[in-house]
Protein backbone atom coordinates (compact mmCIF):
# COMPACT_ATOMS: atom_id res chain seq x y z
CA UNK A 1 0.00 0.00 0.00
CA UNK A 2 1.02 3.91 -0.59
CA UNK A 3 2.25 5.12 2.63
CA UNK A 4 0.54 8.57 1.74
CA UNK A 5 -2.28 6.33 1.71
CA UNK A 6 -1.90 6.12 5.68
CA UNK A 7 -1.90 10.21 5.97
CA UNK A 8 -5.09 10.77 3.95
CA UNK A 9 -6.95 8.52 5.93
CA UNK A 10 -5.80 10.24 9.09
CA UNK A 11 -6.22 13.36 7.55
CA UNK A 12 -9.69 12.62 6.11
CA UNK A 13 -10.69 10.65 9.36
CA UNK A 14 -14.03 12.80 10.26
CA UNK A 15 -14.09 14.78 7.28
CA UNK A 16 -18.05 15.42 6.17
CA UNK A 17 -17.61 13.34 2.53
CA UNK A 18 -15.92 9.87 4.02
CA UNK A 19 -18.33 10.39 6.51
CA UNK A 20 -21.57 10.02 4.10
CA UNK A 21 -19.75 7.86 2.57
CA UNK A 22 -19.10 5.23 5.40
CA UNK A 23 -20.75 6.84 8.36
CA UNK A 24 -20.01 3.83 10.62
CA UNK A 25 -16.67 5.18 12.25
CA UNK A 26 -15.48 1.47 12.71
CA UNK A 27 -15.90 0.43 8.85
CA UNK A 28 -15.22 4.00 7.79
CA UNK A 29 -11.10 3.86 9.59
CA UNK A 30 -10.67 0.29 7.69
CA UNK A 31 -12.41 1.50 4.56
CA UNK A 32 -9.89 4.95 4.36
CA UNK A 33 -6.64 3.17 3.53
CA UNK A 34 -7.46 1.28 0.47
CA UNK A 35 -9.65 3.89 -0.62
CA UNK A 36 -6.86 6.54 -0.32
CA UNK A 37 -4.33 4.09 -2.08
CA UNK A 38 -6.10 3.97 -5.21
CA UNK A 39 -6.58 7.33 -5.26
CA UNK A 40 -3.20 8.01 -4.83
CA UNK A 41 -2.56 5.23 -7.26
CA UNK A 42 -4.68 6.99 -10.22
CA UNK A 43 -2.27 10.16 -9.94
CA UNK A 44 1.00 8.70 -9.81
CA UNK A 45 -0.53 6.80 -13.16
CA UNK A 46 -2.04 9.95 -14.98
CA UNK A 47 -1.29 12.96 -12.19
CA UNK A 48 0.75 14.21 -9.54
CA UNK A 49 1.79 13.32 -6.03
CA UNK A 50 3.23 15.88 -4.45
CA UNK A 51 4.85 14.54 -0.38
CA UNK A 52 6.23 16.30 2.34
CA UNK A 53 7.73 15.12 5.32
CA UNK A 54 8.63 16.16 8.69
CA UNK A 55 11.33 17.44 10.70
CA UNK A 56 11.91 13.72 11.58
CA UNK A 57 11.53 12.60 8.08
CA UNK A 58 8.75 10.57 8.22
CA UNK A 59 5.96 11.19 5.75
CA UNK A 60 3.19 13.60 6.94
CA UNK A 61 1.32 15.62 3.93
CA UNK A 62 0.21 14.78 0.37
CA UNK A 63 -1.06 16.18 -2.17
CA UNK A 64 -2.80 14.86 -5.19
CA UNK A 65 -3.13 16.65 -8.55
CA UNK A 66 -4.70 16.35 -11.73
CA UNK A 67 -3.00 18.67 -14.77
CA UNK A 68 -4.67 19.91 -17.50
CA UNK A 69 -6.92 17.87 -19.90
CA UNK A 70 -6.36 14.73 -16.36
CA UNK A 71 -10.32 14.18 -15.39
CA UNK A 72 -10.91 11.48 -12.65
CA UNK A 73 -8.08 8.86 -13.54
CA UNK A 74 -8.75 5.54 -12.18
CA UNK A 75 -6.16 2.79 -11.12
CA UNK A 76 -6.42 -0.37 -8.51
CA UNK A 77 -10.33 0.02 -9.64
CA UNK A 78 -10.40 -3.49 -7.41
CA UNK A 79 -9.26 -2.15 -4.47
CA UNK A 80 -11.63 1.10 -4.47
CA UNK A 81 -14.94 -0.82 -5.06
CA UNK A 82 -13.70 -3.29 -2.39
CA UNK A 83 -13.09 -0.16 -0.21
CA UNK A 84 -16.01 1.73 -1.05
CA UNK A 85 -19.05 -1.70 -0.42
CA UNK A 86 -22.15 -0.74 -0.57
CA UNK A 87 -21.43 2.96 -0.60
CA UNK A 88 -20.21 2.77 -4.07
CA UNK A 89 -23.67 4.63 -5.29
CA UNK A 90 -23.71 7.13 -3.37
CA UNK A 91 -19.81 7.73 -3.48
CA UNK A 92 -19.54 6.89 -7.65
CA UNK A 93 -22.74 9.40 -7.67
CA UNK A 94 -20.51 11.74 -5.65
CA UNK A 95 -18.08 11.66 -7.81
CA UNK A 96 -19.87 12.31 -10.97
CA UNK A 97 -21.74 15.36 -9.34
CA UNK A 98 -18.16 17.03 -8.23
CA UNK A 99 -16.42 16.06 -11.69
CA UNK A 100 -19.08 18.75 -13.56
CA UNK A 101 -18.73 20.87 -11.44
CA UNK A 102 -15.29 21.12 -12.63
CA UNK A 103 -14.59 24.44 -15.40
CA UNK A 104 -15.14 23.49 -18.93
CA UNK A 105 -11.49 25.10 -19.36
CA UNK A 106 -8.02 23.74 -19.30
CA UNK A 107 -7.02 24.13 -15.50
CA UNK A 108 -4.73 22.14 -12.99
CA UNK A 109 -7.25 20.37 -10.02
CA UNK A 110 -6.39 19.86 -6.53
CA UNK A 111 -7.80 16.43 -6.02
CA UNK A 112 -6.72 16.24 -2.45
CA UNK A 113 -4.31 17.69 0.43
CA UNK A 114 -4.20 16.24 3.87
CA UNK A 115 -1.65 16.27 6.80
CA UNK A 116 -1.46 13.64 9.38
CA UNK A 117 -2.82 15.51 12.31
CA UNK A 118 -0.01 15.61 14.08
CA UNK A 119 2.04 17.29 12.22
CA UNK A 120 -0.93 20.21 11.07
CA UNK A 121 -0.17 24.09 11.47
CA UNK A 122 3.81 23.56 10.60
CA UNK A 123 3.40 25.03 6.82
CA UNK A 124 3.40 21.16 5.66
CA UNK A 125 0.59 21.58 3.57
CA UNK A 126 1.13 25.46 2.46
CA UNK A 127 4.67 24.68 1.08
CA UNK A 128 2.80 22.10 -1.31
CA UNK A 129 0.82 24.55 -2.07
CA UNK A 130 3.13 27.58 -3.06
CA UNK A 131 5.12 25.13 -5.08
CA UNK A 132 2.67 23.83 -7.37
CA UNK A 133 0.91 27.05 -7.74
CA UNK A 134 4.17 28.63 -8.83
CA UNK A 135 4.24 26.72 -11.57
CA UNK A 136 0.66 26.60 -12.50
CA UNK A 137 0.05 27.88 -15.93
CA UNK A 138 -3.79 27.25 -16.33
CA UNK A 139 -6.33 28.25 -13.79
CA UNK A 140 -6.82 25.74 -10.57
CA UNK A 141 -9.65 24.55 -8.96
CA UNK A 142 -10.33 22.43 -5.99
CA UNK A 143 -13.62 21.38 -3.82
CA UNK A 144 -13.16 21.75 -0.24
CA UNK A 145 -15.21 19.23 1.71
CA UNK A 146 -15.59 21.78 4.58
CA UNK A 147 -16.24 25.09 4.75
CA UNK A 148 -13.47 25.31 7.63
CA UNK A 149 -10.82 25.02 5.12
CA UNK A 150 -12.33 27.71 2.54
CA UNK A 151 -9.92 30.75 5.16
CA UNK A 152 -7.27 28.59 4.25
CA UNK A 153 -7.31 27.90 0.09
CA UNK A 154 -8.33 31.80 0.09
CA UNK A 155 -4.67 32.76 1.39
CA UNK A 156 -3.32 30.92 -2.04
CA UNK A 157 -5.54 33.16 -4.04
CA UNK A 158 -8.44 30.53 -4.25
CA UNK A 159 -11.88 32.30 -4.94
CA UNK A 160 -15.31 31.14 -3.74
CA UNK A 161 -17.82 29.76 -6.29
CA UNK A 162 -21.22 28.40 -5.56
CA UNK A 163 -21.81 25.63 -3.08
CA UNK A 164 -22.55 22.24 -4.57
CA UNK A 165 -24.97 19.99 -2.15
CA UNK A 166 -23.75 16.11 -2.47
CA UNK A 167 -26.94 14.29 -2.62
CA UNK A 168 -28.29 13.55 0.94
CA UNK A 169 -24.80 13.86 2.00
CA UNK A 170 -22.73 17.40 2.79
CA UNK A 171 -22.46 20.58 0.75
CA UNK A 172 -19.05 21.13 -0.58
CA UNK A 173 -17.36 23.74 -1.52
CA UNK A 174 -16.07 24.65 -5.10
CA UNK A 175 -13.02 27.30 -5.38
CA UNK A 176 -11.24 28.75 -8.14
CA UNK A 177 -7.89 30.32 -8.63
CA UNK A 178 -7.41 32.54 -11.43
CA UNK A 179 -4.02 32.07 -13.62
C1 LIG B 1 -6.09 21.65 5.49
C2 LIG B 1 -4.78 20.96 5.81
C3 LIG B 1 -4.34 20.14 4.61
C4 LIG B 1 -3.74 22.01 6.14
O1 LIG B 1 -2.50 21.31 6.37
P1 LIG B 1 -1.33 21.91 7.27
O2 LIG B 1 -0.09 21.19 6.90
O3 LIG B 1 -1.74 21.93 8.69
O4 LIG B 1 -1.30 23.39 6.72
P2 LIG B 1 -0.27 24.56 7.08
O5 LIG B 1 0.47 24.22 8.33
O6 LIG B 1 0.50 24.89 5.88
O7 LIG B 1 -1.27 25.76 7.34
C5 LIG B 1 -2.19 25.62 8.36
C6 LIG B 1 -2.99 26.90 8.47
O8 LIG B 1 -4.29 26.69 7.90
C7 LIG B 1 -5.30 26.83 8.90
N1 LIG B 1 -6.31 25.76 8.75
C8 LIG B 1 -6.19 24.65 8.04
N2 LIG B 1 -7.30 23.90 8.19
C9 LIG B 1 -8.10 24.55 9.00
C10 LIG B 1 -9.37 24.28 9.54
N3 LIG B 1 -10.04 23.16 9.25
N4 LIG B 1 -9.92 25.19 10.34
C11 LIG B 1 -9.28 26.32 10.65
N5 LIG B 1 -8.05 26.63 10.18
C12 LIG B 1 -7.49 25.74 9.36
C13 LIG B 1 -4.56 26.66 10.21
O9 LIG B 1 -5.20 27.36 11.24
C14 LIG B 1 -3.18 27.23 9.92
O10 LIG B 1 -3.18 28.62 10.07
P3 LIG B 1 -1.88 29.41 10.60
O11 LIG B 1 -0.83 29.29 9.54
O12 LIG B 1 -2.38 30.82 10.75
O13 LIG B 1 -1.49 28.78 11.88
C15 LIG B 1 -4.92 20.07 7.08
O14 LIG B 1 -5.53 20.82 8.10
C16 LIG B 1 -5.70 18.78 6.86
O15 LIG B 1 -5.16 17.76 6.46
N6 LIG B 1 -7.01 18.82 7.14
C17 LIG B 1 -7.84 17.63 7.01
C18 LIG B 1 -8.10 17.28 5.58
C19 LIG B 1 -8.74 18.42 4.83
O16 LIG B 1 -9.64 19.08 5.34
N7 LIG B 1 -8.26 18.67 3.60
C20 LIG B 1 -8.69 19.74 2.75
C21 LIG B 1 -10.16 19.82 2.50
S1 LIG B 1 -10.69 18.84 1.14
Amino acid sequence: MEPGAFVLAAAFADDPLMTYFWPGPSRRRKALPPFWDSRIASRRKNGLVDLAHDAEGNLACVALWEPAHVVAPTAKPATLLRALGSSAGRALAAGRRMEHARPATPHLYLAAIGTLPGAQGRGLATALLERRLAMAEQDCFLISNTSATVPFYTRFGFESQRELPIGRGPVVYPMIRRK
